[in-house]
């Protein structure tokens, strides 16, 4: 998958449209001016290093948080014609779809996929990217989180919950906030659940978008081996069975 370099600005013009619309002052100014000052990294950030992971292409990431923004936002209307209660603003649903990511761009000085320059691994393994040895290990959303954090952006608890979840029960370190059984410790907020379907979905497109047409042509019909004539096998295989029963079976296993 490749994006064209209008696509690339299309899809960032479309991204900072998403702040414009829906992120009130003062935190407007300060999360654009975040954007903007790591724009030329952010631009092109693929949104994994392996081409087997979604959108491990350039440009990749911001298609991918813009289709999380879209999706976050059909299914809330979805979730709301359902009659569940509203425990969240439309303002902390697009902050935090905008941010569940935002770990994967490294940190200020360092960022997390680079370009790959072991030519074997990018051939075998698929890798246009590697991660980034520099960087020091933190978890996506934690990184992201502290990211906002470092650069004055403040968050509601339901945008932290929505950003730290987000890979729902994919990541084992969420189970405590998702397996209770108690009504009063399970989350109170529904945003959780909404981004983490977003995010869930948007990934599964991407998936069949880059996959499904190289999955289903490996699946076409097979050219039938000529080397393998069944006559011949059929002739060998019983010219060896010495017993006339099963001789008769396997009479019966060659026929057309
Ligand atoms: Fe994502």
């Amino acid at each position: 998958m490749k994006l064209t370099a209008e696509q690339i600005q299309a899809n960032w013009d479309e991204f900072i449209g998403y702040i414009d619309t829906y992120i009130s002052e003062p935190r407007k100014t300060a999360l654009k001016a975040f954007y903007e000052k790591y724009a030329e990294r952010i631009i092109l950030m693929p949104a994994a290093h392996k081409k087997e992971y979604h959108n491990a292409f350039p440009g990749g990431y911001i298609e991918h948080v813009n289709r999380v923004i879209q999706a976050a936002l059909k299914f809330e209307e979805l979730w709301s014609e359902f009659g569940v209660t509203k425990n969240y603003t439309i303002e902390e649903l697009v902050f935090s779809a905008m941010n569940h990511d935002l770990g994967k761009m490294g940190d200020e000085e360092n960022e997390a996929y680079i370009p790959q320059t072991d030519q074997w691994r990018k051939d075998k393994l698929g890798e246009d990217y590697k991660f980034n040895d520099r960087l020091e290990f933190m978890s996506v959303p934690d990184r992201g989180l502290h990211l906002l954090t470092q650069h004055g952006i403040l968050y509601t608890k339901n945008e932290f919950l929505a950003i730290k979840l987000h890979d729902g029960l994919y990541d084992e370190a969420n189970k405590p906030y998702l397996i209770n059984w108690m009504p009063e410790t399970k989350p109170r907020t529904s945003l959780i659940y909404i981004i983490h379907q977003a995010d869930l979905m948007a990934a599964r497109i991407e998936f069949e978008r880059e996959w499904m047409p190289k999955l289903t042509s490996n699946l076409a019909p097979q050219k039938k081996d000529s080397t393998l004539k069944k006559p011949a096998i059929k002739t060998k295989a019983l010219n060896n069975i010495k017993s006339e029963g099963l001789k008769n079976a396997m009479q019966d296993f060659f026929k057309d």
